[in-house]
């Protein structure tokens, strides 16, 4: 696919407008979309709004730098690219194109188990940390097999994600029928039609690609799979699962959902090594709190036993400094280079990770700090709630 002329994008938005121009509705309202009626994921952007900085100045900071490091690895900045499914029908391989993006910016990805390429073809290219998400499989061997590749692939963490077993219904999807096997809604195949560009590079054939990840039997194309997702994960998740995956990974392992202090408290009992506070960017439980709300208190209770990694909502290089001076250690971006990637693919994701960087550490700067240790230090003094 040729790329958008991003020259003139000065932010997430604007290539969240381009992204909508560029991919069917079905896939850009399965990005852009959250559950029921948006609020949380609508939350998860606003409430950053609630806390300003208190910046000082006449400081020299000519120096400074984002470095910093995420699970035990080095990385150039304090973010890294969350988990998303279904990514590869944004751009052609797009879970690879995004992963050589976040190395050249010299960044962690996570890769989700419903990816449309494989784990191997994505570890091969996520040289700065390549971490794998886990749906939990029923069949324990499926489940198995996906840490072993995990391991052989060099992961440097397996997320556990623990708030999606009971599939909330995102109402776009219904619409556009994504939610059923078979054909989808003829006014989506009729807007396939009309993107006659992306088409040819992802449905050559007429027939949707395939979650790379899932063995055949799971379905012909996503559709099915997508149908079929009950019978292929857990449908109910407890801590003994949590406690099945500790058993069965000797690696980093990070919890993925922590909204309350005790579910924190308790993942870094049972051996977690992270947790991302996260609602799934407002894509599971609609009314659940923003994931910037509770970050301060369970940054409270868990900070400096384990490492945290605020997810939901970062459209913005402010709010990342906002995350860390609430106590986070890192931040994860979903739609943010996702929006970047449909636009223009890896030029897409990398102007992404790069506007959020510059406004980072223009932030950085502002506030007089000269390091993301030190933004991490002053903490608490240097943003108040409004
Ligand atoms: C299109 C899309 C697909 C997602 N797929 C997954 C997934 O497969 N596994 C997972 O753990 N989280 C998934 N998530 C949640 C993301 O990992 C992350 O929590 C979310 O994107 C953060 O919110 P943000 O998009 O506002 O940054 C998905 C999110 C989006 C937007």
């Amino acid at each position: 696919m040729r790329p958008a002329n991003i020259s003139r994008v000065a932010n997430i938005e604007d290539l969240r407008q381009i992204a909508r121009r560029r991919v069917p509705k079905i896939f850009f309202d399965y990005v852009d979309g959250g559950s029921y009626s948006e609020a949380t994921m609508r939350a998860n952007v606003d409430d950053f709004d609630k806390w300003g900085f208190a910046p000082r100045f006449l400081v020299d900071v000519s120096k400074r730098t984002l470095d910093t490091t995420i699970l035990g690895q080095k990385s150039a900045l304090p973010i890294m690219i969350a988990p998303n499914g279904l990514t590869g029908m944004l751009w052609p391989k797009g879970e690879a194109v995004a992963a050589r993006a976040a190395h050249a910016a010299g960044i962690p990805l996570t890769l989700s188990t419903v990816s449309i390429c494989t784990m191997e073809e994505v570890a091969a290219e996520a040289k700065s940390g390549f971490h794998f998400q886990l749906y939990l499989p029923k069949d324990k061997g499926l489940a198995k097999s996906f840490l072993d590749r995990a391991k052989a692939c060099g992961a440097g963490a397996i997320h556990f994600t623990v708030d999606a077993n009971l599939p909330a219904l995102r109402e776009k999807d219904l619409y556009n029928g994504l939610r059923f096997a078979g054909t989808p809604a003829l006014r989506t195949m009729l807007d396939i039609l009309a993107h006659p560009q992306w088409a040819l590079a992802h449905v050559p054939t007429g027939r949707m690609p395939r979650f790379g990840n899932l063995p055949p039997e799971t379905g012909r194309d996503l559709l099915e799979q997508t149908a079929n997702m009950g019978n292929i994960n857990e449908l109910v998740i407890t801590w003994d699962h949590l406690r099945w995956i500790r058993q069965n990974w000797d690696g980093k392992l990070v919890f993925k959902g922590a909204m309350t202090v005790e579910d924190a408290r308790q993942a870094v009992d049972e051996g977690c090594d992270a947790v991302v506070v996260t609602n799934h960017g407002g894509r599971q439980m609609d009314g659940i709190l923003s994931s910037v709300a509770v970050l301060p208190r369970i940054a409270a209770a868990v900070g400096g036993r384990t490492e945290i990694i605020l997810d939901s909502g970062i459209r913005r290089g402010t709010q990342i400094a906002k995350a860390l001076a609430l106590g986070a250690d890192s931040v994860m971006i979903g739609r943010a280079y996702l929006y970047g990637l449909a636009a223009a693919g890896e030029a897409g994701v990398a102007l992404a990770i790069r506007l959020l960087a510059d406004e980072l550490s223009i932030t950085l700067g502002s506030l007089g700090l000269n390091s993301i240790a030190e933004l991490r230090a002053k903490g608490p003094g240097i943003i108040e709630r409004i």
